[in-house]
């Protein structure tokens, strides 16, 4: 078992720059996601790792040791791909022994841990099956029960179930969580699925570009993102913006769209204005939860809108609403119905709403429930 540290790794492939800077602490036994969309640099920080590939700055400490200068294969890590080969002709048993049996381990020994991980891979009822006389999860359980069988130092899983159906990919990810559970040592799992991170992670780190965007409870990132980035890639739909502008009018603070203004007497949002930011544009960030779709006029204070498209799902309805020269999406309910051009009013979470700066995408507002907003239609 052991904790990984992170110190300003910087990691560059002629002109591109694949790690940017990136320090991070992942605890000793925890449960470790990094998110980021295809290129954000996720594989090149797993190898950096594990060893396979050398920073040009920055340090990796494992445990107190700084590896550095340290042999991949001395670092006692596992590192799990992608895909995950087993060999067709050998047992369940002998599968997951290979790592063993080349370590030249004592046969009781072998079998005592071969036994102890297919237990916790719920394989153990497999073992003189051959590959090909398995299903795809049980075949990926063999080959995370391989990886794992040698007892490293910790984890690093690079999206190893991106290759397998929607429903396997749902038993896996509760396999491995239980699994970390029983095993208490520390997982770094890479995945560009959100619902991965958000459920498997302890914390998820959201890389983009080569650049850690957040780092932070599942929770915490879901609800307090630091960026429209951040925003965007947790959430299905994700976030929907509008850009607004910032004023000041008859001595409250306005946020402005053609369709509502927002009222706000929240001393951070006038810092905001005192400091410049939203003059000429700030973006209002809400989650398509956070507003409700009234049929009729609702008695409290309501935006009036028109339905656009509906996208039943069966569980859910998205429902893309107009609202000026702009679409938002919406969640409601499955028995949802609504016909394209409806008039529609809606309603909004006020304790929920975000803003963010339209230069940078920096969020510079949370509102929360002592600091709401009021909705003027
Ligand atoms: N060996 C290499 N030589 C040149 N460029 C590389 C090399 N490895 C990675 N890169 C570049 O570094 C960036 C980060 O790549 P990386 O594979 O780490 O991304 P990733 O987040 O794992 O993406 P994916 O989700 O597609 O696996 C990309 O722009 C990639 O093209
Ligand atoms: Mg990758």
């Amino acid at each position: 078992m052991a904790s990984i540290r992170l110190e300003n790794i910087t990691k560059k492939f002629k002109n591109t720059t694949a790690v940017n800077n990136i320090s991070l602490m992942i605890a000793d036994g925890e449960f470790f996601c990094i998110l980021g969309p295809p290129g954000a640099g996720k594989t090149t920080l797993l190898r950096i790792i594990v060893g396979l590939e050398k920073p040009d700055e920055g340090s990796v400490i494992i445990g107190d040791d700084a590896v550095n200068e340290i042999h991949p294969s001395k670092r006692d890590i596992s590192m799990i791909f992608q895909n995950l080969a087993l060999y067709p002709d050998k047992t369940v048993f002998e599968n997951i022994a290979f790592p063993l049996r080349q370590q030249k381990i004592e046969d009781e020994e072998i079998e005592k841990r071969v036994v102890e991980v297919a237990k916790h891979l719920k394989i153990d009822w497999l073992f003189e099956k051959i590959p090909s006389q398995l299903s795809g999860g049980e075949r990926q359980r063999v080959a995370i029960g391989r990886a794992i069988v040698r007892q490293p130092k910790a984890y690093l899983m690079d999206e190893p179930l991106s290759n397998l159906d929607a429903l396997l990919r749902l038993e896996m990810r509760v396999a491995l969580k239980e699994l970390q559970t029983n095993l208490k040592e520390t997982f770094v799992y890479v995945t560009h699925d959100q619902v991965e991170a958000l459920s498997m992670g302890d914390r998820i780190a959201v890389l983009n570009q080569g650049k850690l965007q957040q780092v932070d409870d599942p929770a915490i990132i879901y609800r307090m993102p630091n960026n429209m980035f951040v925003a965007t890639i947790l959430g299905n739909p994700p976030m929907n913006f509008l850009k607004c502008l910032l004023r000041r009018k008859n001595g409250t603070l306005q946020i402005e769209h053609a369709a509502f203004t927002l009222n706000s007497e929240d001393k951070k949002v006038f810092s905001l204005l005192k400091a410049g930011v939203g003059a000429t544009g700030i973006v209002l960030g809400f989650r398509p939860e956070d507003i409700k779709i009234h049929l009729s006029k609702p008695g409290t204070v309501s935006i009036p809108a028109e339905i656009y498209v509906t996208e039943p799902l069966g569980s859910e309805t998205i429902v893309d609403i107009k609202l000026g020269d702009n679409v938002i999406k919406v969640l409601a309910p499955p028995d949802f119905v609504g016909e394209p051009g409806q008039s529609v009013w809606i309603t909004a979470n006020t304790h929920k709403l975000h803003l963010f700066d339209e230069s940078s995408h920096e969020c510079v507002f949370h509102a929360t429930e002592k600091s709401a907003f009021t909705i003027e239609a």
